[in-house]
């Protein structure tokens, strides 16, 4: 465990900077966004490599990023029109995606400054971002306390634990926003052959926002329930693959129960062999595929990131549930606490 100085933000707040390490795998962190700015992790000969997209510098974060990295909150993905009605009264959320609000708004979770504390537990090296969010921020009612926990353990799983009060009903879903690239290559995730542990997705209108359906994936360019590469189908004439660009869909995670940790998904990368598994005690997971990347962002050591170099696996309530009754409740009560948890695995087949 190691901690520094990050960078400074314009107002002339610290920004600190975090590494955790266990021998196999090496995460470094930020209070900015409590974003993931570096992951390392060995291939099949050993050679580690950094395998999440970002920047080398703080700079780079506070200009045009797309939630590299980031917790995306207080609502990950898009509420439609920025509107929804709780216990009778009608909120008007930021509108930052056309008339939609997306990821919590201009300025959400992943533009904040957190506020980081590392643990003590050497065995499980770890750091926990706190934040307090007022009443009324970006439009979302209650005063949210929030606490994002980052763990590494012995076998280099990277778990994230999320936890919430607030103090007023409010809705909320928390999520981390990575983009991998297991190749730790320039080169597209198109390769990157995937299995997700689902029969359903949520499929979208034009505007991203889902229609309300629940749909088979039998069929569909998005059945992944046996392993096939993101690329292989993602150029078929399908109508949702055309509207969103790719892949950029919630998928209705099979499980057994809602509580426990569950494995949504299992990625292998074929040239270094480096394989990810997404454990989540969430009902949903979206899958993008970089589609809006188009070689504009230059990030770490002067790359350029090309279209669909890097891809998410976003662990989730479904996109605009408040507008949804038939959609798992994102409601949270001021006698309630917020948990959710996720567990991102690395190791080589
Ligand atoms: C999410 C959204 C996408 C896009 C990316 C970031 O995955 O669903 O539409 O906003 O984040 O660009």
């Amino acid at each position: 465990m190691e901690e520094s100085l990050f960078g400074t933000l314009p107002d002339g707040r610290p920004v600190q900077r975090f590494i955790l390490r266990n021998g196999v795998a090496e995460v470094e962190l930020m209070e900015y966004g409590a974003i993931i700015t570096r992951l390392l992790v060995p291939d099949r000969r050993g050679e580690p490599g950094d395998v999440v997209l970002g920047f080398d510098t703080l700079d780079g974060y506070l200009g045009d990023s797309p939630y590299f990295g980031a917790v995306i909150g207080r609502y990950a993905n898009r509420i439609a029109d920025g509107r929804f009605t709780l216990d009778g009264v009608s909120y008007q959320l930021a509108q930052n995606d056309g008339a939609n609000h997306l990821h919590g708004g201009v300025r959400g979770f992943d533009k904040v400054l957190w506020r980081g504390t590392a643990s003590s537990d050497d065995a499980r090296p770890g750091v926990t971002f706190t934040y307090e969010s007022a009443d009324g921020e970006e439009g979302y009612p209650g005063a949210l306390s929030v606490r994002v926990t980052y763990l590494l353990s012995a076998e280099g799983g990277l778990q994230v634990r999320y936890h919430a009060t607030t103090t007023r009903p409010t809705i909320i879903n928390l999520t981390q926003h990575s983009y991998f690239n297991l190749a730790a290559s320039a080169a597209d995730v198109l390769g990157h052959e995937i299995v997700v542990n689902a029969s359903r997705f949520t499929p979208v209108d034009a505007g991203l926002i889902p229609t309300g359906e629940l749909r088979s994936v039998q069929g569909t360019p998005f059945d992944f329930r046996l392993p096939a590469t993101i690329g292989a189908r993602i150029g078929e004439p399908d109508r949702q693959l055309e509207l969103a660009g790719g892949y950029d869909h919630n998928f209705v995670l099979d499980r057994k129960d809602d509580a426990s940790l569950a494995l949504a998904a299992r990625v292998i990368e074929p040239l270094s062999h480096r394989t990810l598994e997404v454990y989540t005690t969430e009902p949903g997971l979206q899958l993008y595929s970089g589609n809006f990347l188009d070689g504009s962002i230059v990030g770490k050591r002067g790359r350029r990131y090309a279209h669909r170099t890097g891809f998410c696996l976003e662990t989730q309530h479904f996109p605009d549930s408040p507008n949804h009754p038939a959609f798992p409740s994102v409601v949270l009560r001021p006698d309630e606490q917020y948990q959710s948890g996720s567990v991102y695995d690395f190791g080589v087949a």
